[in-house]
């Protein structure tokens, strides 16, 4: 499909970002036994530093590092974590910013976006680890702004219980603001001249404090890092709740949609587009992408028999761990042969109705929650693709034809494994079809990901740039 948005008969090229996180269960607990699979190496700097080559050889745009505070306690819980042990179920977790700066060194053009949460930690910290990040990968740091939503985050970050969903996002939108003001703000461009000559680092009277005194922070500033490349990095965010989109829709640069179907996602990409034009967006400069599992060989036979064999290490009990962690709701409580497609707390019942949508033969078939956490067992709760390059094409091609989406956040059952095949077998189909490029753009995250040759820095309509400090 032409890209209708900038009038241009060329198709539109896609998004293509890795979706991982620092653990040896992402979305796929059990499957660390695979032997294809490497996430149990996921505490060698080796196996990230492979990753991102492998990821880069391909001209992914980005590697995409999700992350949580607490361990998901809530099957067979409250407070149990122990079913999601076995099987690794996001659990252990080691911190994802630690291996960005060992990848960087390695790779040119990959983008790293990493998970950080506005609810734990002062605004200034994050602010200069991610301008610290920003010049040591040359402008390739992305931010997946997260609020946290579980209850044992705030348990391990000292809290008795969680600060209710909406006052999380007040804090993070005046969090944002600090932020910007320290990133754009507190440094004039012309501040560091390094002139031998004058015996000058930094220019007297080119940086400044910022004073900020909100409801929920207080930062005097100047930011202690000098400016970046992009200063502010490259913004991901994925609220869903109203909240979530009135906040993503005035800060994110990039947002990942959940959703099994086309139409769902249809009405959020309308939506969102929407409310981005009403806060003054231009909504070209957010990208939307969603989760898909992407299974792919040869031939439609042989992807699924290597999707089966995948299934046959999965483990259920660790599904069920992610789900209760995501949904709240226990699944233990549950009859085993209950029907979920009829009962149920109503979350489930919209998942199984559209799993039943999709998946030919299984409506009318019982959905018991064994059904359940086999669905969830390899890739959370999105899309599947899976079959050969023309049928993997097909579908994805399908989705940003019927959802107006830009791009794809591609999880795996085995690691770097998938995504070698995706490499070999599906991006040469998807660049003879035209829809994905040859090369990357530029070398910042926020050219590549906007592709409007505009440059690294915040894009005018996006309300940072109200804090720029420019040369005089
Ligand atoms: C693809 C995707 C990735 C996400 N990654 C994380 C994550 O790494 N850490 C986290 O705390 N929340 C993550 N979330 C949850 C969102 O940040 C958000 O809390 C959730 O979508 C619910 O939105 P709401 O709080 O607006 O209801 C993710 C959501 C999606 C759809």
């Amino acid at each position: 499909m032409a890209d209708t948005e900038t009038g241009s008969s060329r198709p539109k090229q896609w998004v293509f970002n890795a979706f991982t996180m620092n653990t040896p269960g992402h979305l796929a607990p059990g499957l660390w036994r695979h032997p294809r699979n490497r996430t149990s190496q996921h505490n060698d700097i080796e196996y990230w530093t492979d990753f991102a080559k492998t990821l880069e050889a391909g001209k992914f745009h980005g590697l995409f590092i999700a992350d949580v505070l607490g361990q998901y306690d809530v099957y067979k819980g409250p407070g149990n974590g122990e079913p999601g042990l076995p099987g690794a179920a996001q659990f252990p977790i080691s911190d994802p910013f630690m291996p960005i700066s060992a990848m960087a060194a390695v790779t040119k053009h990959l983008t790293f976006g990493v998970t950080a949460s506005t609810t734990y930690e002062a605004p200034y910290l994050l602010a200069r680890r991610f301008a610290t990040l920003d010049h040591l990968t040359k402008g390739r740091i992305a931010w997946n702004v997260v609020t946290s939503h579980l209850q044992a985050a705030a348990e391990n970050l000292g809290l008795i219980d969680q600060i209710p969903h909406d006052e999380r996002y007040q804090m993070a939108d005046e969090y944002m603001t600090v932020a910007y003001k320290l990133w754009e703000s507190t440094w004039r461009d012309d501040a560091v001249v390094r002139d031998v000559n004058t015996k000058q680092y930094t220019v007297p009277g080119r940086v400044r404090k910022i004073h900020h005194e909100g409801k929920y922070f207080r930062s005097a500033g100047p930011l202690g890092v000098n400016p970046s490349p992009q200063r502010t990095p490259y913004l991901f965010q994925a609220g869903t709740s109203s909240a979530g989109k009135a906040f993503a829709t005035k800060h994110a640069e990039c947002m990942f949609l959940p959703g099994m179907t086309t139409d769902s996602v249809r009405k959020s990409v309308q939506d969102i587009r929407k409310q981005a034009v009403e806060q003054g967006r231009d909504p070209s400069t957010i990208k939307l992408i969603v989760g898909v599992l992407i299974i792919v060989d040869e031939t439609d036979e042989k992807a699924q028999a290597k999707y089966e064999e995948y299934l046959t290490y999965a483990d259920m009990e660790g599904s069920m761990t992610l789900f209760g962690g995501w949904t709240g709701t226990d699944l233990s409580k549950f009859d085993d042969d209950e029907d979920f497609q009829f009962s149920g707390p109503g979350s489930i019942q919209s998942m199984v109705s559209s799993w039943s949508a999709t998946i030919p033969g299984t409506n009318g078939v019982k959905w018991t929650k064994k059904r359940v956490a086999q669905e969830l067992a390899i890739g959370g709760a999105h899309p599947r693709a899976i079959g050969s390059p023309k049928t993997v094409a097909d579908i994805l091609q399908r989705w940003v034809d019927e959802t107006g989406i830009d791009g794809f956040n591609v999880s795996y059952a085995v690691n770097p494994g998938d995504f070698e095949d995706i490499i070999q077998y599906l991006l040469p189909e998807l660049r003879a079809r035209g829809v994905f490029w040859d090369d990357y753009a530029a070398s910042t995250a926020r050219e590549n990901y906007l592709q409007d040759g505009r440059g690294p820095r915040l894009r005018e309509d996006h309300p940072g740039s109200e804090y720029k400090w420019p040369a005089e």
